[in-house]
């Protein structure tokens, strides 16, 4: 991949990737420019060549996952809208779920909302000092209403990568359904169905896929029958007067981001997953042995970084982890989030509720050059707090 100049050190790849390839701002300035037809709502040219947009993105999304059917990819606005296709559109009332510490707000929200009501039932499972669950608790949380396990491929505070072949192995023998929110590691871990037994990986195209904002992906297998969560046009079967049955229409009613998809398609031809993990490990190893000697700098949860994707936290005593990002973007022009990430429960598991931390989340185009600059600004934060209380 050719690296993008900019000025800006970015380091918030964890909430959505940036600088994108140009070969993705071209492909959407193109669709734009010379097509701008809406995927299946008509025969004519414009609306066919979306069509074969959609289904290109679906082909590739199929494939890197060991999928035969790319209908079973259905084209979702974000993480959020695959999650919340697949646990509002699984669940009955009286069911039982487990999902764990780990979980991000996407998850955590719509499954605390049924239980508070009273719909479901919900263990939540511990994470150990690795900052992983233990297979064996899901086992052990498992009861006869169980129909759901979800469990998140990686930490989006700590990066530290989830056990999921061997707990899809369990909730497979036991017949059940599993869920993987898959948004910090398409892109840069293989992920295989055959693997993990899932039925659902849910996850956004504009991480580490390198896609534009506004898409995600949610895959569906077999085993599950999900009902409708967003219901309208369809473009086809207008005569049925409910969401037509068949997949991917069943899950994606509305106009999808077609922009967006040829975005996705030019991104993922650039994809190289392996190379861009262990770029951004190396980056986190750089910024680790740099920092290890710096007074009041502190990595949260599991310093090891071949455990995790591109994302760690960290935090500086005496100061908030606000302070250390307004600090950071304001004097350095460095672009870090602070606070909880959306994961309140994992942020309690590490000690570091309610101010969170400092997350630091390199990409494919971040330098080693870059992440010295971040550990020199870092060093110099820490070195002033030193001076006033030290
Ligand atoms: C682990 C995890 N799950 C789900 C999401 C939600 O994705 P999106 O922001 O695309 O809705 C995120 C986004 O930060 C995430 O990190």
């Amino acid at each position: 991949m050719t690296e993008t100049k900019t000025k800006t050190i970015y380091l918030d790849n964890a909430a959505t990737s940036w600088p994108k390839p140009p070969a993705v701002i071209e492909a959407v300035s193109r669709f734009l420019a010379d097509c701008g037809g809406s995927s299946g709502r008509a025969g004519h040219r414009a609306s066919r060549e979306a069509e074969r947009i959609v289904l290109e993105a679906r082909t590739h999304i199929a494939k890197m996952l060991g999928v035969d059917d790319p209908y079973r990819i259905a084209a979702c606005f974000n993480g959020t809208d695959a999650l919340n296709i697949a646990i509002k559109g699984t669940l009955n009332e009286g069911d039982h779920v487990v999902c764990t510490a780990v979980d991000h707000n996407s998850v955590s929200r719509p499954l605390e909302a049924m239980a508070r009501r009273g719909f479901i039932t919900l263990t939540r499972l511990a994470v150990g000092e690795d900052g992983c669950i233990d297979p064996a608790d899901v086992a052990d949380a498992m009861t006869p209403a169980t129909k759901l396990v979800t469990v998140s491929h990686a930490s989006n505070v700590t990066g530290v990568i989830q056990p999921i072949t061997k707990v899809g192995q369990i909730v497979r023998e036991r017949g059940l359904l599993f869920l993987v929110d898959a948004a910090q590691t398409v892109g840069v871990l293989e992920l295989s169905i055959a693997e993990s037994n899932a039925d659902f990986v849910a996850f956004p195209c504009h991480k580490s896929l390198l896609g534009p904002p506004g898409l995600g992906a949610l895959y569906a297998g077999p085993r599950t029958d999900l009902r409708p969560f967003r219901e309208g046009g369809t473009g086809a079967d207008s005569e049925n007067p409910v969401q037509p049955s068949e997949l991917p229409t069943r899950l994606e009613a509305g106009s999808t981001n077609v922009a967006g998809w040829a975005g996705f398609c030019a991104a993922f031809a650039h994809l190289t997953p392996e190379k861009s993990l262990k770029h951004e490990r190396g980056l986190l190893s750089q910024m680790t042995d740099a920092l290890a000697n710096v007074e009041g700098v502190h990595v949260v949860g599991n310093p090891d970084h071949t455990k995790r994707v591109g994302v760690m936290s960290i935090n500086i005593d005496g100061y908030t982890p606000q302070e250390v990002a307004a600090i950071l973007d304001e004097s350095f022009d460095i672009a870090v989030r602070p606070g909880l990430h959306c994961a309140p429960y994992m942020h309690r598991a590490l000690g570091t509720f309610p101010d969170g931390a400092v997350r630091i989340a390199p990409g494919p185009f971040t330098t080693p050059d870059q992440m010295a600059r971040v550990c020199d600004a870092l060093s110099q934060i820490a070195s002033v707090a030193e001076s006033v209380t030290g």
